[in-house]
């Protein structure tokens, strides 16, 4: 498909806000991952989505706002949970899971009775929602299965390929600060349930709305995008301990880790920092630079444990062929 890059001008702006109008897709920042956005409100650019990312048809997108009130006419069930949630984390990586209002199509939602909805914090995207005055779904701006974008060139590097004479416009916006997607918490249960880990933890989310189910979501069923194989790079990955390096020397391997931990050693490495934000920051860039290098393995250091790495460890399971 034809890409257009173009820098954040306030004419750029506008023509994203014309090429959405017109049920276009586009390609923009937030602080998290590059997102795949059209008007959440127009069904055929909705379906435009799914077919250019070869997504299923039943992985239901997320709705971006600029906060509780645009929230609230997307979305029924807002109660005061949200409005503690919203308080403490939009803008921010929180996306929560309510019930779909009827003027919402059904494919924004994969076909389900509920929304997802979250508020951007980055200032390309908030500029974005408004000047566009509406909410915009948008998936993480990969094709299906491969692992999210955090810069400008990795959607380039998606779509491309892409049979289709429509113009994918992305506007720029810089590395994505955060690096792996929102946390997904749903609030259409008693009790909220994480969906899908984030670098907004259940002990954060659980000082601010008491009890929290944190249990790992296995199943498709209750989120289609948390399946057990995905976020994963095309060269298969391992996931192994420090201890287990020195076995791997001589293999046609690439090493992803900590930087503390792989900058001294003999095989090919990319070192990431060592506390959990910045390892999360680095993350996806470092596992497509390690999927370019026609290497056999990706290897992955294990970075800790402990629940301020549970988002990067839940990603790296998904990645990976033997999952811890
Ligand atoms: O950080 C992010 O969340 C990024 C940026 C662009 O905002 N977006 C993102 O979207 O990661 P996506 O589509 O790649 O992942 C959305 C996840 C999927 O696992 C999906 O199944 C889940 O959220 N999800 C969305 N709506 C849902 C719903 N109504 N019920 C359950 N899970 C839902
Ligand atoms: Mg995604």
């Amino acid at each position: 498909m034809n890409i257009r890059i173009e820098a954040p001008s306030d004419h750029a702006i506008e023509c994203a806000v014309e090429h959405l109008k017109s049920g276009g897709l586009l390609g923009f920042p937030t602080e998290t991952v590059y997102g795949l956005a059209a008007s959440t409100l127009d069904a055929d650019a909705i379906d435009s989505i799914f077919r250019l990312k070869g997504r299923p048809s039943d992985n239901p997108l997320i709705a971006h706002v600029l906060g509780p009130d645009d929230a609230k006419e997307i979305v029924d069930g807002w109660d005061e949970r949200c409005d503690l949630l919203a308080s403490a984390f939009w803008p921010g990586p929180l996306t929560m899971v309510l019930h779909r209002k009827a003027n919402v199509p059904s494919g924004a939602s994969g076909g389900r009775s509920t929304l997802a909805v979250r508020s951007p914090d980055h200032p390309v995207a908030r500029r974005l929602l408004h000047a566009f005055s509406g909410p915009v779904s948008a998936p993480s701006a990969n094709r299906s299965g491969s692992i999210s974008p955090t810069s400008v060139d990795h959607v380039a590097a998606d779509f491309k390929e892409v049979e289709s004479d429509e113009t994918l416009l992305i506007i720029e916006g810089g590395p994505c600060t955060i690096g792996i997607e929102s946390t997904v918490i749903d609030l259409t249960t008693t009790v909220p349930r994480v969906l899908r880990p984030g670098s907004i933890t259940n002990e954060m989310i659980q000082e601010v709305v008491g009890e929290v189910d944190g249990s790992r979501v296995e199943s498709q069923s209750a989120s289609p995008g948390t399946g057990s194989r995905h976020y994963a790079p095309s060269t298969p990955l391992r996931l192994i301990r420090s201890d287990e390096l020195g076995r791997h020397s001589g293999s046609s391997s690439v090493v992803i880790g900590s930087s503390t931990v792989v900058d001294d050693i003999s095989i090919p490495s990319i070192g990431l920092p060592p506390d959990p934000d910045g390892f999360a920051e680095g993350l996806y860039d470092a596992l497509r630079r390690s999927d370019g290098m026609g290497v056999d393995s990706i290897l992955v250091v294990l970075p800790g444990d402990g629940p301020e790495w549970r988002a990067v460890l839940d990603r790296l399971g998904r990645a990976s062929e033997n999952a811890p």
